[in-house]
């Protein structure tokens, strides 16, 4: 029975461990970072983000992040520019109508994925041009895709694929730019498996491979902390990407500290490999002096893993922090940093892989950057730009609320809308609470119109009843004893009355009586008057008089032959004779 028990309290624990590391799993990251892994550093300048890596509080990008949480570095940021537009602070804006096109100059060779610009004023981003520039001459991109998060951001994304130094935009909006960004990907490499061929320790630190994608860029190796390997034959560092990456740039932070360690790093090697293992990019450090920070750029490639290597067999290896710039691979139907969104676009076109953004608008009923936003309450439909209608019923905080889709009303139409939309009255007919009461069929019909018709809130006639109808909606019948247009005929009265006196002796609608006619009375209402009754009987009784006096004078003239005979034949029998002949006329 104890064991029982014991059993039973274990599976419980277990479960409920189970269960909550589950549901904590995203946001149990460390404070400034999050993503399913935690594998995404946190950009907003106070460090803090939800569990989408978005700024809390109105908090806005760190300086040199923008874009789907902060996870895209901005070329142009602090560039020698205008500095309102390369601050990294959308809220200070230029505001000059003579400025029609901007031009950065980036502080290197780089790859330009994308550009988004964002003005202060909505209206006025059309017409937009982007060029780029190679050392001073300038190429137009044979294809740009615009995408537009919202009213005064657009996205740009140019198919030049070369290596790009400056960049300009152009157009009417230019006038009102606060922030033009320039994409140089994100960081692929954080927190992504590491190995290396050996780790060196000092007092009792370990300097592992994994100090490399730490997020922390900054180059003091016992402070900061850095992957160090120890002195063993070609030190080797690697990092395996969980998904092959479009990659086109790495930054990596050497360590400081005296000329001769920092100059350990000097002529290294980095081999990328694809997918399959497959070594396709190969770089040597050639540069005459050691760096504390290199840059290597090469276009665009499928990367799944990255070594790097000293160049003597016999030096250390330190890598403060390997950062790889580029994105995601996705397939055409999804986005996001693990292409684990899907596109929600109008006629399910492709999207932006960066954003999710959409090229001809979202889906029915969805808005925002990614266009994975419901319509807010109260709006629906193609970029949620229409309102419920103004007679769906209320909610109850009063916002009219309908199906982001469709545009159908949640609960239901005011009286005498016609549902599920609620945009029209009720329809010919019909009225009442979802219309679903049909007019009287007594209304009377308008001219020129078949239907009946009546008041959509509560079904009164707006042309009058039929004749023999009565009431507002005409659904009664005339009073007892009245009929016709308006009631306002009697019945006749020559119409025989009914035995129960609730019962109109004629018809409500043509008067007709229904019992009949009295005694001297004719026509379909008796209206005709055929004879004064009196006359009638007289001439019943007078009738009655000629036909009985006829028949009793044949009677005597008959009788009168038979006594003849009788007198002359049988004299013995006939006062029998006499006597039943007198009483078959008493008979009579
Ligand atoms: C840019 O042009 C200068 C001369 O105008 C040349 O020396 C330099 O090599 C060019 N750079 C590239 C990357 O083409
Ligand atoms: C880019 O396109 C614009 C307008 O289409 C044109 O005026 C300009 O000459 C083009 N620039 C280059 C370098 O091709
Ligand atoms: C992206 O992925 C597709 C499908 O897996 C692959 O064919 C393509 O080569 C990849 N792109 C790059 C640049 O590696
Ligand atoms: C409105 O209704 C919702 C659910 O139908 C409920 O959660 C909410 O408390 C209600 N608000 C008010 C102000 O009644």
């Amino acid at each position: 029975m104890h064991q029982i028990w014991m059993v039973a309290l274990l599976s419980w624990s277990l479960l409920v461990c189970w269960g909550t590391s589950r549901h904590q799993r995203s946001s149990d990251c460390k404070s400034g970072w999050f993503g399913s892994t935690c594998q995404f550093k946190c950009r907003c300048r106070l460090k803090v983000c939800d569990n989408e890596g978005l700024c809390l509080n109105s908090d806005r990008c760190l300086g040199g992040w923008f874009g789907p949480a902060c996870q895209y570095a901005d070329l142009a940021y602090e560039t020698a520019a205008l500095k309102p537009v390369t601050d990294g602070d959308d809220t200070t804006c230029i505001s000059d109508t003579s400025v029609n096109s901007i031009s950065i100059q980036l502080r290197g060779y780089y790859i330009i994925s994308w550009v988004r610009v964002f003005v202060s004023t909505p209206g006025y981003l059309h017409n937009l041009r982007f060029t780029v520039g190679h050392n001073g001459t300038y190429g137009n991109c044979t294809q740009l895709s615009i995408y537009a998060p919202d009213e005064t951001t657009r996205d740009l994304e140019c198919d030049f694929k070369g290596l790009v130094n400056s960049i300009a935009i152009a157009g009417v909006g230019m006038s009102y730019l606060c922030s033009l960004h320039v994409s140089g990907g994100r960081n692929v490499a954080l927190k992504q498996k590491t190995e290396q061929s050996s780790v060196y320790s000092e007092n009792s630190i370990s300097y592992t491979s994994d100090f490399a994608v730490d997020g922390n860029t900054d180059r003091n190796l016992y402070e900061d902390l850095c992957a160090h390997t120890d002195i063993n034959v070609w030190p080797q560092w690697v990092v395996k990407l969980s998904s092959p990456k479009i990659v086109n740039r790495y930054v990596i932070h050497n360590r400081d500290g005296n000329p001769e360690v920092t100059a350990r790093l000097k002529g290294f090697r980095l081999a990328s490999y694809d997918q399959l293992n497959r070594p396709v990019f190969i770089y040597t450090d050639v540069q005459p002096t050691t760096q504390q920070i290199y840059t290597i750029v090469h276009a665009d490639l499928g990367i799944g893993s990255v070594e790097i290597f000293t160049a003597s067999k016999q030096l250390p290896l330190t890598l403060c922090e390997v950062e790889i710039y580029g994105d995601s691979n996705c397939t055409s139907e999804y986005y996001g940093f693990e292409c684990q969104k899907k596109c929600n676009c109008y006629f399910q076109d492709t999207c932006f892989v960066r954003t999710g953004g959409c090229l001809k608008g979202c889906a029915t009923g969805y808005m925002g950057e990614d266009c994975n936003t419901i319509c807010p309450l109260g709006r629906f439909g193609n970029d949620c730009k229409f309102s419920c209608s103004q007679y769906c019923v209320q909610n109850n905080q009063s916002i009219r609320t309908c199906k982001h889709l469709t545009g159908d009303c949640l609960r239901g139409c005011q009286l005498g809308y016609q549902p599920p939309t609620c945009m029209s009255a009720c329809g010919p007919g019909k009225f009442g609470t979802g219309c679903s009461k049909h007019c009287s069929p007594a209304c009377r019909s308008p001219p020129g119109n078949k239907n009946n018709t009546c008041d959509v809130l509560n079904g009164t006639c707006l042309y009058g009843c039929d004749a023999g109808y009565d009431g507002p909606s005409c659904s009664t019948s005339c009073q007892p004893n009245h009929y016709g247009d308006k009631c306002k005929f009697f019945c006749s009265r020559g119409c025989v009355p009914s035995n129960h006196s609730s019962e109109s002796p004629c018809h409500h609608v043509t008067g007709e009586c229904r019992f009949g006619c009295d005694y001297g009375r004719n026509g379909t209402r008796c209206e005709l008057v055929v004879r004064p009754t009196t006359e009638k009987q007289n001439l019943a009784l007078s009738t009655k008089y000629i036909v009985t006096a006829s028949i009793l004078s044949m009677a005597c003239v008959m009788l009168m032959l038979v006594a003849a005979m009788f007198c002359v034949q049988r004299p013995s029998t006939l006062k029998s004779f006499e006597e039943s002949i007198s009483s078959d006329l008493s008979k009579e």
